[in-house]
């Protein structure tokens, strides 16, 4: 039992079992707890404690005590246990910058009817139909790289990242001004959450709500062109066509342009992982000589299809492996919505969980690149050695996207747009990194330490 309701513990045995007791840990001082200590050592305020308390340990962080848990079988019973021994905690601010009718504040039967209707949007089907724009989206951005030869791929892969988003999401023309446009709104949108909510001229929060109202334009824009011209493969056309069950009803404007706000925000993840392609799939990396001998019998020209993309299992767990290391969203918050048991600890009603979804991302050879490990008994992982590659890997340790009902809505997007990358750049482009080994941080932000520049960008074929 890892994660159980207080109240039952002990039943059974006429509750002569001990009480639960929080586990290890201090709630550092009054008011502030341990939030000078998190500021000043970053990122080793987490493993420090991990070493001395174990996987599941206490602090309080800007006036909430907190129970911190890098246990993978506790992280995902508490993922899954969502509505009923804890709730996702979002800011005040959410409402106004994200939408009060996104899946991310929704709760219960509404949370629940709402995603499996956008599901439809962002099921692995409707992607599919979605691979000619990524095929452009990639296309242009490798080319643009290559008249650049040197740039910061932790940038580029952002821009990437959004004009991936506008033509897939918001059926928007797959170039780099889609890209800079919502990099520049989404940028100036997220900084309203690292601000104070006052509402002066010029002010960042103002700034911040400007933008949201000028991406909410552009998809109000979009929805009435698309019922003018009909015809527009991209998520949102799916999402407008959705019927919200009532007779013959398409679901509420509002609801359909604060849900797009929220896929936005979670896009946000998308470029900093795709830079990761940059560093694993450089000059002359085992991976990618892998993929381009894949690629070279099964995806060596003409268009992408969702055959051809079946067929590169290789690049599937090169994509898999991407996601797994220096996972981008490295941990979830959670408020318990009662008193209970995790892994042998009390979790008090009211306190915060800190799920460290990373530690599972993490569970093998944590910083070595192998795809294979995604490839039990195929050839590669043979002619590597799985004996002594010891990186068994199982989808149990992946929570890259989180588990359970608030499970990330573009999940299959991500892993295609991620593959159709790959491809692109691994079969026609090759290049450098000025600092093969660079190290990324962790806190505040998972991000590489000097931008990740490239070199010597340029086509092969
Ligand atoms: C590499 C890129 C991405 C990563 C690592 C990622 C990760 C995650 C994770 C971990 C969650 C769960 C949050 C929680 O449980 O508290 C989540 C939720 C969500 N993601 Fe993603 N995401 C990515 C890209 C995207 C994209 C491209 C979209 C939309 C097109 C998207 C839309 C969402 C939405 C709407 C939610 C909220 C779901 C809900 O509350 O039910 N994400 N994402």
């Amino acid at each position: 039992m890892s994660v159980e309701e207080h109240s039952t513990v002990g039943k059974g045995n006429q509750g002569i079992s001990p009480p639960l007791e929080l586990p290890k840990g201090s709630l550092g001082l009054p008011l502030v707890g341990e939030t000078l200590d998190l500021l000043s050592n970053g990122d080793n305020f987490g493993a420090e404690r991990s070493a001395k308390h174990g996987k599941i340990w206490k602090t309080s962080i800007l006036g909430n005590p907190t129970i911190m848990v890098f246990d993978e079988a506790a992280c995902r019973k508490v993922l899954k246990e969502e509505g009923r021994l804890v709730e996702v905690i979002w800011p005040d601010v959410t409402a106004e910058l994200v939408g009060a009718q996104s899946l991310n504040l929704l709760e219960g039967a509404q949370h629940i009817h709402l995603k499996r209707l956008l599901g439809d949007a962002f099921s692995e089907e409707a992607v599919n139909a979605l691979l000619p724009q990524l095929e452009a989206c990639a296309r242009a951005f490798c080319e643009r790289w290559a008249e650049q030869g040197e740039f910061s791929g932790y940038e580029e892969a952002k821009y990437w990242a959004w004009a991936m988003f506008g033509a897939a999401v918001m059926g928007l023309p797959a170039q780099l001004p889609t890209g800079l446009k919502l990099t520049r709104l989404m940028d100036d949108l997220q900084a309203g959450f690292q601000t104070l909510p006052v509402k002066l001229p010029a002010s960042p929060y103002s700034r911040a709500l400007d933008a949201r109202r000028a991406i909410c334009d552009m998809i109000n824009e979009q929805i009435e062109g698309m019922s003018m011209q009909g015809d527009c493969p991209c998520c949102l056309a799916t999402m407008a066509s959705l019927d919200h069950g009532l007779p013959g009803s398409a679901l509420p404007r509002a609801q359909l342009v604060d849900n797009v706000v929220a896929a936005a925000f979670g896009n946000a993840s998308t470029g900093p992982t795709a830079a990761k392609l940059f560093q694993h799939l450089s000059g002359s990396s085992g991976a990618r000589e892998l993929m381009r001998a894949e690629l070279a019998v099964h995806a060596a020209e003409g268009p992408l299809t969702p055959d051809k993309l079946d067929k590169l299992t290789y690049t599937d767990a090169v994509v898999q492996e991407i996601l797994r290391v220096t996972p981008i969203v490295p941990a979830l918050f959670r408020r318990a919505l009662q008193d209970f048991e995790v892994a042998g600890y009390l979790v008090p009603k009211g306190w915060n969980l800190y799920v460290h979804t990373g530690s599972s991302t993490q569970k093998y050879n944590k910083d070595s690149f192998q795809p294979e490990r995604w490839l039990q008994g195929s050839a590669a992982a043979v002619s590597m050695g799985e004996a002594q590659s010891s990186c068994p890997a199982a989808a149990e340790y992946m929570l890259p996207f989180g588990l359970g009902p608030r499970m990330c809505l573009g999940r299959h997007l991500v892993k295609a747009a991620l593959k159709v990358l790959a491809i692109v750049l691994v079969r026609d482009y090759s290049w450098q990194l000025l600092e093969p080994d660079e190290e990324w941080s962790v806190f505040p932000v998972v991000q590489p330490k000097q931008g990740l520049a490239v070199i010597g960008f340029q086509q092969t074929v």
